[in-house]
């Protein structure tokens, strides 16, 4: 039986352990992907919490994959072998990748052919890998936002999803403010194209914003209940505060700030394979890039200290070192 080797949770808290697994066979409506690359997410958590109802251990995480096809499952059209493709967050066929079927920390993974992207030849493999989850949710936030030309939009938390957010937000045309703890990425932050930087360490964020007028939108990335009820009160009036952070903690926002000036909040989640074709199209007409940090696949648990550590600059990606398989 050929064999790859994968990185697996194997009981709800973790660790990332380095496991040697048979290479799957792709079912009916699956291909076989020979994983070249895929981006450590902040999403991996809710794998290593196993808070799914359908996730089960052992899991293999990962969801910002790209790999090329070495098999077609029965009933595949429209792929072919050899061809690069993504994988995101939203599987296909109503999977998740890397919870409710294993993802991308592996040599070899099977996907669903509806939930595969095309990646053109202008990316590298670990150059397009963080745009298949960090780049698809903030490109969607932003691009359904009411925010237009000229408004200003905010970034909270500098991150993996935040210092792409920051680029979108720059390429259509926003003034935008970048938001994070201490001075430490405020020079990154202005190289990102944010026009301005605000420490949350030095100033309130809300009365910066507040004092230049108001943002007429919010993105917030960082995972942190109290950090985003305090750049609340910097949206200007009709403004919106758009979570993409997943965190349970509570905030503490009274009902008073939203209806002053008719304020809102709402939430955002990744997309599907067609939203990552479009989010990789405007990365390369635009030129918005992923910062990398690169790790081989049996780093992935240090890769993922460091996503969570908020010190990676700014995505942690791994890549695979593939055996010659005699199969
Ligand atoms: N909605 C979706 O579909 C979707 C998709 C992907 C990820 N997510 C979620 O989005 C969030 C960000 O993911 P990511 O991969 O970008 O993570 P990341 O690389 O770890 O970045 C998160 C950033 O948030 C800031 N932060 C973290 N903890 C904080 C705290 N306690 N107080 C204030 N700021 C804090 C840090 O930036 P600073 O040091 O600059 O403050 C950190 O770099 C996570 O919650 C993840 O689960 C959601
Ligand atoms: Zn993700």
């Amino acid at each position: 039986m050929a064999m790859m080797k994968a990185v697996q949770i194997t009981k709800r808290g973790g660790p990332l352990e380095v496991v040697e697994l048979a290479i799957p066979d792709p079912k009916s409506g699956q291909v076989l992907l020979r994983v070249e690359a895929c981006g450590v997410c902040h999403g991996e958590m809710v794998a290593i919490e196993g808070h799914h109802p359908q996730m089960h251990y052992p899991r293999v995480p990962g969801h910002e994959v790209i790999g090329v096809i070495e098999k077609l499952g029965e009933g595949v059209t429209g792929w072919s072998i050899g061809e690069r493709v993504g994988v995101g967050w939203n599987g296909g066929h109503g999977e998740v990748t890397g919870l409710t079927m294993d993802g991308g920390y592996a040599e070899y993974m099977v996907a669903y052919a509806d939930g595969l992207a095309h990646i053109p030849a202008e990316l590298s493999s670990v150059e397009a890998a963080p745009l298949l989850c960090a780049g698809v949710t903030t490109f969607g936030a932003l691009k359904n936002s009411i925010a237009r030309m000229g408004d200003m939009v905010a970034v909270l938390g500098i991150g993996g999803l935040g210092h792409l957010a920051i680029q979108f937000a720059k390429n259509a045309g926003f003034y935008t403010v970048a938001i994070s703890r201490g001075s430490e990425k405020k020079s990154l932050a202005l190289q990102l194209g944010a026009h301005l930087y605000i420490d949350t360490e030095k100033e309130d964020p809300a009365a910066v914003l507040k004092g230049l007028g108001g943002a007429k939108a919010i993105l917030a990335t960082a995972p942190s209940g109290d950090a985003i009820s305090e750049v609340f009160g910097g949206l200007a009036p009709g403004g919106e505060l758009i979570t993409v952070a997943g965190t349970g903690e509570p905030l503490h926002i009274s009902p008073v700030h939203f209806l002053n000036g008719k304020r809102s909040m709402r939430g955002w989640t990744a997309g599907v394979a067609k939203d990552s074709e479009e989010t990789i199209r405007y990365s390369v007409l635009t030129g918005v890039q992923s910062m990398i940090e690169e790790y081989s696949l049996e780093d992935a648990q240090a890769a993922f200290d460091r996503m969570m550590s908020a010190k990676a600059k700014f995505r942690t990606v791994l890549t695979m070192t593939h055996r010659d398989q005699t199969r």
